[in-house]
């Protein structure tokens, strides 16, 4: 009876590891979706792979009258996103979403703002997007490469936008933190009745270079914005309106060192008309930043082309 026991035993091992080698390879996987009815569930990959073509396959399935959860504890982000034409859709992170360190890739990739020669890791926009990241859900842009990269110089070119919601209309983004932004952390353009509360910003450099243009977020070409509830840190403007901004409104924020609320810049570009209308900021706390709030202009003198250093006419900030 023992040889019997014994093959029994060996068999049995050798369908054990038969099943675990399916089971091992069924582990390792790459960013995939789950749908159930209109919601789609985005499992992260389990080798640090791009997730994502899993979260833009997500947003394929589920973004109009659907639903797209982000509640693995890890995504990587390695490419750009373009999730715009957006219709009714919740979206849930309660994970962090980490960008990838390949700078070369960024930089010669980042999708065009259109404006000051910017770049853009991922855009988004719609009508009635509802973005809940319950006080937990992470952006981490990885910035501290960027930091040193750019040594200071405030410009730098192909340093992308972590976050631009563009192109939408009556839309809310709650509860989601920003640490260590590529450069500007977010930017709301061509946009209207969107609200952005509870939302965390820290870009805070950990060497001798600062986190310079991690600014919280621009406003462009945009009406009825409002931002409650910003607790923003970082080495520039803590919320900026730019061109054609209008009915602005900041409630309860605190900032930690940066810059302050910046009206502006504005007129930057040579020959165009930009106007700046009806902002109210109330209930802002600014601790050890250079100015509560304060104006950029220009001053007409064409010195270069923007965005950097040598731009078009001088700046000429009036503090508030
Ligand atoms: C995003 O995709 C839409 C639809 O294809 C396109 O119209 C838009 O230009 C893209 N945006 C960017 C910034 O690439
Ligand atoms: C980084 O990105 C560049 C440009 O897309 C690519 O050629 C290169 O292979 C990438 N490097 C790594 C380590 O993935
Ligand atoms: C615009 O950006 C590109 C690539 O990001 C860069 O090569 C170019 O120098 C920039 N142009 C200006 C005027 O800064
Ligand atoms: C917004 O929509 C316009 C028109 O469809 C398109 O040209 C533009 O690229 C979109 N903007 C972004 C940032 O996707
Ligand atoms: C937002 O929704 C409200 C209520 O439905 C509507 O009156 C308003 O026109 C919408 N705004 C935009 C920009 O579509
Ligand atoms: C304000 O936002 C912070 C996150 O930055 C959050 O912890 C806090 O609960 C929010 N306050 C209110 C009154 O919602
Ligand atoms: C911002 O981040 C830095 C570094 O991680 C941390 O020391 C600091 O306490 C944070 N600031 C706030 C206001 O959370
Ligand atoms: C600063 O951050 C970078 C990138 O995350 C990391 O590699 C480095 O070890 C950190 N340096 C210190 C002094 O914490
Ligand atoms: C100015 O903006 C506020 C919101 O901050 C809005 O309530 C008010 O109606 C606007 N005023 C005008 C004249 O549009
Ligand atoms: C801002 O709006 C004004 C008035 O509608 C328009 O003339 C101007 O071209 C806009 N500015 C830009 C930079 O598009």
């Amino acid at each position: 009876m023992v040889p019997n026991c014994y093959m029994a035993s060996r068999t049995i091992s050798g369908l054990l590891g038969f099943l675990l080698y399916f089971i091992y390879f069924d582990l390792v996987f790459s960013g995939t979706v789950q749908k159930e009815g209109s919601t789609c569930t985005v499992r992260a990959s389990t080798d640090a792979s791009d997730d994502a073509p899993a979260i833009l396959q997500a947003f394929e399935m589920c973004g109009t009258d659907g639903a797209i959860q982000l509640h693995d504890p890890l995504y990587h982000i390695e490419s750009v996103m373009n999730t715009t034409g957006l219709s009714n859709v919740q979206i849930d992170l309660t994970g962090t979403m980490l960008w990838g360190t390949n700078l070369t890739y960024w930089r010669s990739s980042g999708l065009p703002l259109d404006y000051l020669n910017a770049t853009i890791a991922w855009v988004i926009g719609g009508d009635q997007v509802q973005f809940e990241g319950h006080g937990v859900g992470t952006f981490d842009g990885n910035g501290q490469l960027w930091y040193i990269l750019a040594n200071g110089v405030s410009n730098f070119p192909g340093r992308p936008i972590n976050l631009v919601i563009a192109n939408s209309t009556n839309s809310t983004y709650s509860g989601i933190r920003f640490v260590q932004s590529q450069y500007w952390t977010m930017v709301v353009k061509n946009s209207q009745d969107i609200l952005l509360e509870n939302i965390y910003v820290n870009s805070t450099s950990n060497s001798s270079v600062p986190a310079r243009n991690t600014d919280g977020v621009n406003t462009f070409f945009s009406d009825k914005i409002t931002f409650k509830n910003w607790t923003v840190t970082n080495g520039d403007d803590c919320i900026a309106l730019k061109a054609n901004s209008s009915n602005i409104l900041i409630q309860d924020a605190v900032f930690h060192g940066g810059l302050g609320v910046a009206i502006g810049s504005i007129g930057q570009l040579n020959g165009v008309f930009e106007f700046i209308q009806n902002v109210t900021a109330e209930r802002v706390l600014a601790i050890k930043s250079r100015y509560a709030g304060y104006v950029k202009t220009w001053t007409g003198v064409q010195q270069g082309f923007p965005p950097n250093g040598e731009s078009v006419s001088l700046l000429a900030p009036i503090e508030l």
